[in-house]
């Protein structure tokens, strides 16, 4: 049984993040979607406001686990017994990131892997932090948030 683990800071999840957790759920048997810490942003929401958006997202997928962790990613992958950590890739920016993280967790630990799924084209621009700065300013983000969330991300953003 092949498991991977989808990390990320999800604040909140996007469409963006859903196609990569969907076609992940495709190709492997167990995908574990890990709310890490990302020491270099200031979330906007709790760690259990973005576990419960990712559990609503996430329902309709009988694979898929949603889960968190306080240490590195490497550490939380062997614990759970998976064999790669799954990254969606967007535009070049996010390349050099992205690779130094995959080597330096391959440092850490050789036998995990990283793999990069190119995310597709229509979400190529999307973001969590483009998705909280719209809905602050009271723009419409539906066509960037799963239609059940929508609401609790607006009422969140708006009312702080
Ligand atoms: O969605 P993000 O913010 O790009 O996700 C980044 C994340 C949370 C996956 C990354 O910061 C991470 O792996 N954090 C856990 C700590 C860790 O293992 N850091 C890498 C070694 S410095």
């Amino acid at each position: 049984m092949k498991t991977v683990i989808c990390p990320g800071s999800f604040d909140p999840v996007t469409k963006g993040h859903m196609d990569i957790i969907e076609r992940a759920s495709k190709l492997f048997d167990r995908v574990i979607v890990a709310v890490l810490v990302n020491a270099q942003k200031n979330p906007s929401f709790t760690i259990d406001e973005r576990i419960q958006l990712l559990k609503e997202t996430t329902g309709h997928l009988e694979n898929v686990e949603i889960d968190t962790f306080d240490g590195l990613l490497v550490d939380y992958a062997k614990l759970k017994g998976a064999c790669a950590v799954v990254k969606g890739l967007r535009a070049v920016t996010d390349f050099e990131y992205e690779f130094q993280m995959s080597m330096i967790n391959k440092k850490l630990c050789p036998e995990i892997e990283t793999i990069f799924l190119n995310t597709s084209q229509e979400y190529m621009y999307l973001s969590s932090s483009v998705v909280k700065q719209i809905a602050s300013a009271g723009g419409d983000i539906s066509k960037f948030v799963p239609a059940e969330i929508r609401d609790k991300i607006v009422d969140r953003l708006v009312n702080i």
